[in-house]
């Protein structure tokens, strides 16, 4: 053999070598503990702005209304991903919201501050609580902390859950006589932000929020508290030093793209390189909440308003252009909700149910038109891909999940990485069913995926029965005209050697029985 030829068989036996160690792997941890995450992790938000609330859950005039004007399809679709929390009403349409505008039966319209409109108030608590009854989901209020005061915040939730009081008498008058039992109240909004009403400083929102903590205490000693927070250490460590010992959870929000003024969505690539936004904020959080003592769970992280798409509406926190109200519309362009909001939702997901310990609510926001999961029209709802997302997570996946090792090559773009795929896996209470979610966020190449079955304590399978959800391009999306051009498919997958080839753009549901 010439040294060409022994050159060749070494590139051959390395290259045979090379493709002999997978690249791409997940394996469960050894003596890996099924964990029961909160399904409140699928939970979305509702907010007082453009056609979210009129026009979108509640339209008395729509010919699919019931008899309390709100929108029956609406209803039925979210029922369908059994949406389990919402959070209302606002936002930042909070932040100069008064509640008793919205009860009673001779409500006014007021000025809306924060959107620049009418809020017409014919949908207030008592409609929002009824409504969440129908969809079968908890209510989560976020209160105003903007123009509104502890007191003030503790009246809310003395005319939902008290028995006694002028405010629960309100109630009674207003024909509801039993408290609603609201258990999730967070202080404020996005009070740390130049953009929001009655915005606060690091010094005032520490005792602004013990106080109106303790009053909303003293009222219903058995709410769930919650505050706005973020993953800065400068306005969160002092919030927890402050009120801490009050909370139940800190909120962390997360647009990847603010699209607030200048309307040009991330394109497919520019989208999946942000995938693992998620992960990075929950391990600053998790890091503030240690350093605060009050890790491990004791205080959690809502994640309770999220997306990858921020939503449109020049030229907001500017006050000095006012608004472009009719900019909205622009929210509803059909072709900019796409397979990288699937893939980008779907990592979003996965990194909560990985970090299940502390994840235990997240809201993807909103609920309806704007950016979110469904778009209200007349004639019906569109499910754009991200609702698909849910459908998948929430109707397929199990109710435990095992902490697992990944390895993967990584994608590149600008400073910006990620691994090219990204799993979690979900079991039984026994670990004996898996339902694994694997994500290929490749625009044009499937991934070889190598799961260590024995890892799940099982033989690798010829095959795995899938659910998947690919669209035909990267750039698909649904249309009114052509509402199922990405929907979920069943599939069976083909494995060789405990490797699973996931087709670009996938969200994939993986079931080993
Ligand atoms: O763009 C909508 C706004 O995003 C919400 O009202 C607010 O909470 C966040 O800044």
């Amino acid at each position: 053999m010439n040294i060409k030829q022994m050159a060749t068989a070494c590139c051959m036996l390395g290259g045979a070598l090379l493709a002999a160690a997978p690249v791409n792997t997940v394996k469960v941890q050894d003596a890996a503990k099924p964990s029961r995450y909160n399904p409140m992790i699928f939970g979305s938000f509702l907010e007082h702005f453009d056609n979210q609330v009129y026009g979108g859950v509640y339209d008395p005039q729509s010919k699919f209304a019931d008899e309390d004007g709100f929108r029956k399809d609406v209803l039925a679709v979210l029922k369908k991903i059994q949406m389990p929390i919402i959070r209302w009403p606002g936002g930042c349409f909070v932040s100069a919201y008064h509640w008793q505008d919205g009860v009673g039966p001779n409500r006014e319209s007021t000025y809306d501050k924060a959107w620049f409109v009418e809020e017409p108030n014919t949908f207030g608590t008592d409609e929002y609580v009824k409504w969440c009854r129908k969809l079968g989901c908890e209510p989560y209020i976020c209160t105003n902390a903007g123009t509104g005061t502890p007191e003030e915040m503790s009246d809310w939730v003395e005319y939902c859950n008290q028995t006694v009081g002028k405010f629960a008498r309100m109630r009674a008058k207003n024909g509801h006589k039993e408290p609603y039992g609201v258990k999730y109240w967070s202080v404020g909004n996005e009070n740390w932000g130049g953009h929001e009403t009655g915005a606060k400083t690091v010094e005032e929102w520490g005792p602004l929020v013990r106080e109106s903590s303790k009053m909303i205490r003293a009222v219903d000693v058995k709410t769930k508290l919650l505050a706005a927070a973020t993953t800065n250490e400068r306005w969160t460590l002092p919030l927890l030093q402050n009120a801490g010992y009050l909370l139940d959870y800190v909120c962390i929000h997360h647009y990847a793209q603010i699209l607030a003024r200048d309307y040009r969505p991330f394109n497919y690539w520019d989208s999946i390189l942000r995938c693992d936004d998620a992960d990075r904020n929950i391990d600053a959080v998790r890091r503030i909440l240690d350093k605060a003592r009050l890790g491990g769970g004791r205080v959690k992280i809502a994640y309770d308003e999220w997306n990858l798409r921020g939503w449109h509406h020049p030229w907001h926190g500017d006050f000095r252009r006012g608004m472009d109200v009719a900019a909205r519309r622009k929210n509803d362009t059909a072709s900019t909700y796409t397979m990288a909001d699937a893939v980008y939702t779907a990592c979003q997901l996965n990194a909560f149910l990985r970090n299940s310990d502390l994840v235990d609510i997240a809201c993807f926001a909103p609920v309806v038109n704007t950016t979110g999961l469904v778009f209200v029209h007349p004639e019906g709802v569109l499910t754009r891909t991200t609702y698909h997302v849910f459908d998948l997570y929430v109707n397929e996946l199990l109710p435990f999940r095992l902490s697992v090792g990944q390895t993967g090559e990584v994608l590149q773009g600008g400073r910006l990485q990620t691994r090219v795929f990204d799993a979690v896996v979900t079991c039984d209470e026994q670990k004996t069913r898996f339902a694994l979610a694997v994500v290929n966020k490749s625009p044009d190449k499937a991934t070889p995926v190598t799961i260590d079955f024995a890892s799940l304590g099982k033989p690798a399978p010829a095959t795995v029965k899938a659910k998947v959800l690919t669209g035909d391009s990267p750039d698909a999306f649904n249309t009114i005209e052509n509402p199922d051009r990405v929907h979920i498919e069943t599939a069976t997958l083909a494995v060789k050697d405990g490797t699973v080839e996931i087709p670009a753009h996938t969200v994939a549901i993986l079931y080993v029985e």
